[in-house]
């Protein structure tokens, strides 16, 4: 069976993303969707209210309950020649930072974990996973996968996702799904925007102003080794420093954990 797609309008004033999200009931993958599809704009945006083949960093799944969650992916086929996709993890996490601080109230736990994690009250609220398509040596385009739980209840968050949480089961009562996902893409929107007109530079150092674990002692988890240090800086190029004894090794992928002081 095809499914078709809803439409939902978003504001007019968006400067990178187009304003109207495409709204599907049910999807294999909204990333998928958008890596396969052709000919679709630059800043095209894809929600499903449920996933049958949602995927995470590492090949895992991505695990949800039908509408509760926000599942959405964003296309970006317009990336100004940059080879280097990173920075849009680390955009992507300011921007449901942001758009978070504007939809909760203020004084609310939240802070970003390396790399693509962002956290409320320490648990992991939302995943995103950056995938992109290469031609001949280039980066053809780019999709930017969100997954932002949001009205799962607390018995939810069991086994493997013991240290994930949602807006729900943090605040005892449900969220408008839809209001949440607005105020995020105005949020990315602002912040694609200062990328074109200022570089990486400024949204590294939004993340990094975000991030609840620098200076924090870290454990990180190459899938090979487990390192324990402080964790220093972001390098420019999305790395992680960290810092063992007087050394600093550089890492670009694995698992943090904020060891307890
Ligand atoms: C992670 O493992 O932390 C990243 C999870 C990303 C999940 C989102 S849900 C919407 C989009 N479509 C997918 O198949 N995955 C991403």
């Amino acid at each position: 069976m095809k499914s078709t797609a809803n439409k939902i309008k978003l504001s007019n004033d968006l400067k990178v993303l187009q304003n109207t999200v495409l709204h599907f009931k049910t999807i294999d993958s909204t990333n998928r969707f958008l890596l396969d599809a052709e000919d679709l704009l630059n800043g095209t945006v894809v929600l499903a209210d449920d996933q049958t083949a949602g995927r995470g960093r590492f090949n895992r799944t991505w695990q949800s309950l039908p509408e509760t969650a926000l599942l959405f992916s964003i296309l970006l086929n317009n990336l100004f020649g940059r080879k280097m996709p990173s920075v849009y993890t680390f955009l992507a996490a300011v921007g449901v930072y942001r758009g978070l601080q504007a939809s909760l109230p203020s004084g609310s736990n939240l802070s970003l974990k390396w790399p693509n994690d962002v956290l409320l009250n320490e648990k992991k609220i939302c995943g995103i996973l950056v995938q992109g398509k290469i031609t001949t040596g280039r980066y053809e385009k780019l999709v930017i996968g969100i997954g932002l739980n949001v009205n799962q209840q607390q018995q939810f968050f069991v086994e493997d996702l013991k240290h994930a949480t949602s807006l729900a089961a943090e605040s005892g009562y449900e969220w408008d799904r839809i209001g949440i996902l607005k105020n995020v893409l105005i949020a990315i929107d602002h912040l694609l925007n200062t990328l074109q007109e200022s570089g990486d530079r400024p949204i590294i150092r939004m993340w990094q102003d975000a991030c609840g674990s620098i200076g924090r002692e870290i454990a990180i988890d190459d899938g090979k080794e487990i390192y324990r240090g402080v964790f220093d800086s972001l390098a420019e190029d999305g790395g992680l420093r960290l810092k063992i004894g007087s050394k600093l090794r550089l890492f670009y992928a694995g698992d943090v954990t904020v060891l307890k002081e």
